[in-house]
């Protein structure tokens, strides 16, 4: 076998990762921005938003898997899942390893949402932002094709349209937030003054 194929492999699945959990993250942003419209959405536009994410971690680790298998660096289990245990370029790697546990964090708390409250499902699912930078400073700190044009491109294009959706949906949110905010209880009003008794 091709003693660079597992690199090939290992190279073409991280971009390919990168690539789904971009548009996953595009995704989920256009689906709460309701960039769609306001009428009820069909299921299908959440299971694509799930199904990208799903298939990221599928990738995340044939790319892991792959790093093990090629010989050029020796990447055992411990370094592959413990940041700074291993000797080549430790802390580029570590970035993908912080990745790969919020991206597990983010696809197993989906996976139990309905055991969760709707808060715990959501701070996790926040993680998805830290995720999206973790990642990319990874690519970019990491990877062969870093310096490559169209790769550059792709990336720019993206962190482009999902700095300006989350700039919409925090908009978004801050209204929401000011229509909703609740009205101040009947106890907490100020107490109009007692009429005075006549003496
Ligand atoms: C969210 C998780 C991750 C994503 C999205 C990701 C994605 C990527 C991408 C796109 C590259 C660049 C490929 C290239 O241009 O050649 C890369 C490189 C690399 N990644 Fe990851 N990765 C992740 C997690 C990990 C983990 C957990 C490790 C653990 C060892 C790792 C190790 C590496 C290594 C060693 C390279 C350099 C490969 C090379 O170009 O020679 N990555 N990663």
């Amino acid at each position: 076998m091709n003693s660079q194929l597992w690199w090939y492999t290992a190279r073409s699945a991280g971009v390919v990762s990168w690539v789904l959990l971009a548009s996953s993250v595009v995704w989920g942003l256009a689906l709460s921005t309701k960039a769609f419209g306001r009428r009820a959405r069909p299921n299908w536009l959440l299971d694509l938003h799930r199904f990208l994410g799903g298939t990221a971690l599928v990738f995340v680790v044939t790319h892991v898997v792959s790093i093990m298998f090629d010989s050029y660096v020796s990447f055992g289990l411990v370094e592959v899942l413990v940041p700074f245990t291993g000797t080549w370029h430790p802390t580029a790697v570590a970035w993908g390893i912080v990745g790969f546990y919020l991206l597990l964090a983010v696809e197993v708390t989906s996976l139990l949402r309905k055991r969760l409250s709707k808060r715990a499902w959501r701070l996790t699912h926040y993680l998805s932002f830290p995720l999206f930078i973790v990642a990319t400073v990874h690519v970019l700190a990491a990877g062969t094709d870093r310096q490559t044009f169209l790769l550059r491109a792709v990336m720019g294009v993206t962190t482009v349209a999902i700095v300006a959706l989350t700039v919409i949906r925090l908009v978004k949110a801050d209204r929401h937030d000011l229509m909703t905010s609740p009205k101040p209880s009947p106890s907490s009003r100020p107490r109009r003054p007692s009429p005075v008794a006549p003496r």
